[in-house]
């Protein structure tokens, strides 16, 4: 199912996401070309959306693969933010994306430190947030969404992948508009963000941490120096993962990759 361009315009109900949207069928990644849009003198909200990347990246320098039927974007945001609070756009996306979810599918979704989305434990989404910066000051960032959507994980992707991640359509049993989801998606990204640049980081984080069922379990936390264990006890103002480990000392972490164990 590909997506309608008409019902897309016909039906967004955003102030600036999206009213300026390239649409492609394939691009190496929407990221790079937002990037590029931006670098150009692209307004706040100019997205990108490709039905497949031939190049998708993911955080930490990972690949994504991007069969079709999979939804992959990426916006345009000028924040008016200093750079270590742009860091928690993150934290934006990834709850506006939870939320849809559960608005539009009844998924119970959770999310899980710092950008993923979960249902059932598997991934259905990943957020790549970038930014370009002159000391403290914010030029561009661009957030980058993937939406495991209308294609089985099964058929589609390597074998350590399987296990680890989901779609839509497998949660469902069933195929997604797409054109609905991004529309969903762009608005509560939109008002998210607004209200993050009103209000600042604590109702965002106070709401993500309602989705974060990590939080409160035993979890691994991998980084490329260290893998640490030890329980899940918050996220904090600053979009820190704070660790209880073993021998009882809290540790801060920023960057990593959190999963939970079960044993
Ligand atoms: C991750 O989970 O590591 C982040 C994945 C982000 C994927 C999206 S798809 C749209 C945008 N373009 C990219 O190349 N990456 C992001």
């Amino acid at each position: 199912m590909k997506l309608n361009v008409d019902r897309f315009q016909e039906s967004l109900r955003t102030k600036r996401f999206g009213k300026k949207t390239v649409f492609l069928r394939e691009v190496d990644s929407t990221n790079d070309l937002a990037k590029e849009l931006a670098a150009n003198g692209a307004v706040e909200g100019t997205v990108v959306v490709a039905e497949t990347q031939t190049a998708g990246r993911g955080r930490l320098g990972r690949e994504w693969i991007s069969p079709k039927g999979g939804l992959y974007f990426s916006v345009v945001l000028k924040p008016d933010v200093r750079a270590g609070e742009a860091v928690k756009l993150v934290f934006v996306a990834s709850l506006a994306v939870a939320k849809v979810l559960r608005e539009l599918y009844g998924l119970r979704v959770e999310t899980k430190w710092p950008n993923d989305v979960l249902v059932d434990g598997r991934k259905v989404c990943g957020i790549l947030t970038e930014m370009n910066t002159t000391g403290e000051t914010v030029n561009i960032v661009v957030v980058g969404i993937g939406v495991n959507a209308n294609f089985d994980v099964e058929e589609v992707f390597p074998e350590p992948l399987k296990k680890l991640a989901t779609s839509l359509e497998n949660e469902l049993n069933r195929k997604v508009r797409l054109e609905e989801l991004f529309t969903a998606l762009l608005e509560r990204l939109e008002n998210v963000y607004d209200q993050f640049i009103r209000e600042g980081f604590g109702p965002v984080l106070k709401e993500w941490r309602m989705y974060a069922g990590f939080l409160g379990r035993r979890v691994e936390v991998t980084s490329q120096t260290e893998r640490l264990h030890g329980l899940a006890l918050n996220v904090d103002q600053d979009g820190a993962l704070t660790l209880k480990l073993e021998d009882g000392t809290v540790k801060r972490i920023f960057v990593g990759d959190v999963s939970v164990r079960t044993r």
